[in-house]
């Protein structure tokens, strides 16, 4: 199977529409996903990076019905990670020779995942390999995008960008391409892939784009390495980029909470309320994190100016769900974004300095010291919750 993309360029990746889950467990998936790989036959034959492993005697099955084995000439490898490098092993055993082309960090990479003696050829930034046809392939080092190994990979005649993860989704399509699939679907698994995997290397995305921008390449196709290929306007994936990568934010304010006996869920509905009653438009999102998939709460923190943190105390800490998405907000190095805490507790009451102090460990300006309840809030409780709401929301 393949699909067309452009004059001697086709897809020859899988839409794997049942994965849920990426990461191990770390990154829901739930409209699936896709490992784009993309073979060239110009007067060189080339192949751009592979599949997820578990695929990979299906890809390669796949690769001979489009092209003799034989005829390959080389394989870019535009990043290590096992989702584009997983079927290297199946190809190579059937093809020992072929050279595979990577940046230095990916050799490293590679051979640490693989422990395969291959025939790496290094490439770096502004190095090309001619394919004949008046065609040439231009290699951009993409460093911590997301990868030490990252790497895109240009084509000349054809302008296309094989950028790898840079600018993907998770998005299975039948038909992948951008201006083919529901929109609102798409930037909300875009926004997502960049918010849970992109954010901490933010510093190096403006001035990534800045330096491709500059070579001065016209580009007509972005072809990532998972979801949908920007060919309908692909300069508007980058302008986003731009956008995100500059320490984010919409008004918007989420608060992200957990409850066991229903106090604190008092507190966070009341919180709201007074957010809302405030007269503010900044937008309210209330966020029961035992229920949610952490990923869109990582992406509504990701979105939002503020964050609202509640946790009941058990035990002599915060519930698992608390703690589980504070470590994952640490992880991203969010910037430029306030914070309190809150919580009901019946004794000791440890959870509001314990999710202050993370939340100042990860970078948020803390907007006060938390606001604790004593047992179940009572209306004074409730009101002084709606209070906190419009302090917080016109600070
Ligand atoms: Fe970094 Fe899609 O692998």
């Amino acid at each position: 199977m393949h699909i067309p993309v452009k004059n001697n360029v086709r897809w020859v990746g899988k839409i794997d529409w049942e994965l849920q889950r990426f990461h191990g467990d770390e990154y829901s998936t739930n409209r699936g996903s896709t490992y784009n790989s993309y073979l060239i036959t110009e007067e060189k034959n080339v192949l751009i990076d592979t599949v997820w492993k578990p695929y990979a005697a299906e890809f390669v099955d796949n690769l001979q019905q489009e092209i003799p084995l034989d005829k390959l000439d080389f394989i870019v490898a535009n990043h290590g990670e096992v989702d584009h490098s997983g079927a290297l092993n199946e190809l190579l055993r059937r093809r020992p020779d072929m050279p595979v082309y990577c940046t230095a960090n990916a050799v490293k990479s590679l051979k640490g995942q693989y422990h395969g003696d291959w025939n790496f050829k290094t490439v770096k930034t502004g190095d090309s390999i001619d394919i004949g046809n008046g065609k040439k392939l231009v290699f951009v080092e993409m460093k911590m995008l997301h990868w030490p190994d990252s790497m895109a990979t240009y084509l000349t005649g054809d302008n296309i960008l094989f950028s790898n993860d840079a600018f993907g989704q998770h998005y299975a399509a039948n038909k992948p391409f951008n201006d083919l699939v529901d929109q609102e679907e798409l930037f909300s698994e875009s926004i997502k892939y960049y918010a849970n995997i992109l954010t901490p290397f933010s510093g190096f995305v403006d001035r990534k784009i800045d330096e491709v921008l500059a070579l001065n390449l016209p580009i007509d196709i972005i072809a990532p390495s998972h979801g949908v290929i920007w060919r309908d306007n692909p300069l508007q994936i980058v302008e986003k980029y731009r956008e995100w990568a500059k320490d984010y934010q919409e008004d918007r304010i989420a608060i992200l909470y957990d409850t066991m006996w229903e106090g604190t869920r008092t507190m966070a509905d009341s919180i709201a309320e007074g957010i809302r009653e405030s007269g503010a438009n900044t937008t309210v999102t209330v966020i029961n994190l035992a229920k949610t998939d952490k990923n869109d709460a990582l992406t509504e923190v990701f979105r939002s100016k503020a964050i609202l943190v509640g946790s009941p105390t058990i035990g002599r800490g915060v519930t698992h769900a608390t703690a589980g998405i504070l470590e994952m907000i640490e992880g991203m190095q969010f910037k430029n974004k306030k914070a309190a805490a809150f919580g009901c507790y019946g004794w000791s009451g440890e959870a509001v300095a314990k999710i202050s102090s993370w939340l100042e460990k990860a970078g948020f300006e803390l907007m006060n010291d938390g606001m604790k309840n004593l047992w179940n809030p009572d209306d004074n409780a409730v009101h002084a919750c709606r209070e906190f709401g419009k302090t917080i929301a016109t600070p």
